[in-house]
């Protein structure tokens, strides 16, 4: 299980009436399955576009609505301990009152009560959008610190296309996720290498491994939850694009060296976790026809990128390695870490392949 911030986080969700607001339901639910205790505020608006009653149902807390009602009593005060307020959707209305400190519902009533970080994600139309009063109380929002997500270019409701679809929910939940985070990688630029490799043959064939690509992904989005500037070099994987990184992608192995080279001395900390092929094959030209066969193929040697960078780090530098090994996993680890010289060296098991969790091995320079 990949381990959630938002476990035991207590979170109000407030929802305007944009056209986008059905898309808040999933995102309550994805809250709810990473641990977090949700509590919809809805403008009276957004109460008329879809009813209270399945926020609530979907939340599993009341959804409120009314300033002056018994069921409210005095909410804007009994949600000031939350550890975050999201906005999802958000209307250049709740914008502008927000951004001019207004006051005038439950929403914008808890959100001026309370000092819990706030993430705004604005949805509207283009034209809506590229206002300049929009923009300007979008720019005094960020100066407040809020956190601003989206929007996207796209397709949106009313039919136009352009600036103004609200971010997608996986976008929203990780910039969600970082208002929780300590920002203890902040300032520091941190380079990944991720997945397999694929090694061609001919220029239809190429031989790979079972690399998912989960943990170099997963250690990409730690040190960008973190605050640090990220580099991911990925191989192919069947993985999202994480959130706001320079994401670089390759295919080979010299392909990945070469990205790795060309970054490497910018870097802070280096996570060698991709799964590099060791061999590649003496490849063909075009594609080797069935009739040539039976083949022979030969495999030659590839550069060692880990080894590389350890051995041309400067002062400051943190070079990572990772090794997955089938047996011996401690003493092999070891004997990994002082001959590629890494600062750390992470040892796998083959149990680790495709997983999702699993143990590893941490070592460095002067202990386990
Ligand atoms: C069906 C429908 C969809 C709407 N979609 C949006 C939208 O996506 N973004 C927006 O800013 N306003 C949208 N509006 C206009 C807002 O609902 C309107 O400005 C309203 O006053 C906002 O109220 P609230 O911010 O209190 O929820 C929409 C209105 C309707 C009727």
């Amino acid at each position: 299980m990949i381990k959630s911030y938002f476990q035991g986080k207590k979170i109000v969700v407030g929802v305007t009436a944009g056209a986008a607001i059905y898309k808040s339901l999933d995102l309550i639910r994805s809250l709810k399955k990473q641990g977090a205790d949700v509590y919809p505020v809805m403008t009276r608006n957004a109460a008329t576009l879809i009813s209270p009653q399945l926020f609530s149902a979907i939340s599993g807390n009341p959804a409120l609505v009314e300033m002056f009602s018994v069921e409210s009593e005095m909410g804007h005060i009994n949600l000031q301990d939350m550890d975050a307020i999201c906005v999802v959707p958000a209307t250049a209305n709740l914008i502008g009152k927000v951004a001019n400190g207004l006051a005038d519902d439950l929403l914008t009533t808890t959100i001026l009560a309370s000092s819990a970080p706030i993430l705004i994600a604005p949805a509207m139309n283009d034209i809506m959008w590229g206002k300049s009063v929009v923009q300007q109380n979008v720019r005094k929002l960020r100066d407040m610190d809020v956190t601003i997500c989206g929007p996207d270019v796209g397709e949106m409701a009313c039919g136009s296309y352009g600036e103004g679809r609200m971010a997608d929910a996986l976008e929203i939940l990780a910039y969600l996720e970082r208002l929780f985070v300590p920002k203890t990688l902040k300032h520091k630029k941190v380079l990944v290498t991720a997945g397999p490799t694929r090694e061609f043959i001919d220029d239809v064939r190429y031989i790979t491994n079972r690399s998912s690509g989960h943990m170099g992904y997963s250690i990409a989005k730690e040190a960008w939850l973190r605050g640090a500037e990220v580099t991911l070099i990925s191989g192919p994987v069947g993985l999202t694009d994480p959130y706001d990184m320079n994401i670089v992608k390759v295919q080979t192995a010299d392909q990945m060296f070469a990205a790795v080279r060309s970054t490497f001395h910018e870097c802070d900390y280096f996570f060698s976790v991709a799964a590099v092929s060791d061999f590649k094959p003496e490849k063909s030209k075009g594609k080797i026809s069935k009739a040539d066969g039976p083949l022979q193929v030969t495999l030659v040697q590839n550069p060692d990128m880990l080894e590389w960078c350890a051995g041309n780090k400067s002062v400051g530098q943190t070079v990572i390695g990772f090794a997955l090994e089938d047996g011996y996993l401690m003493e092999r680890t070891h004997q990994k870490l002082i001959r590629k010289r890494c600062d750390f060296m992470i040892g796998n098991g083959l149990g680790n392949m495709e997983a999702e969790s699993g143990y590893v091995v941490f070592m460095y320079q002067s202990g386990v």
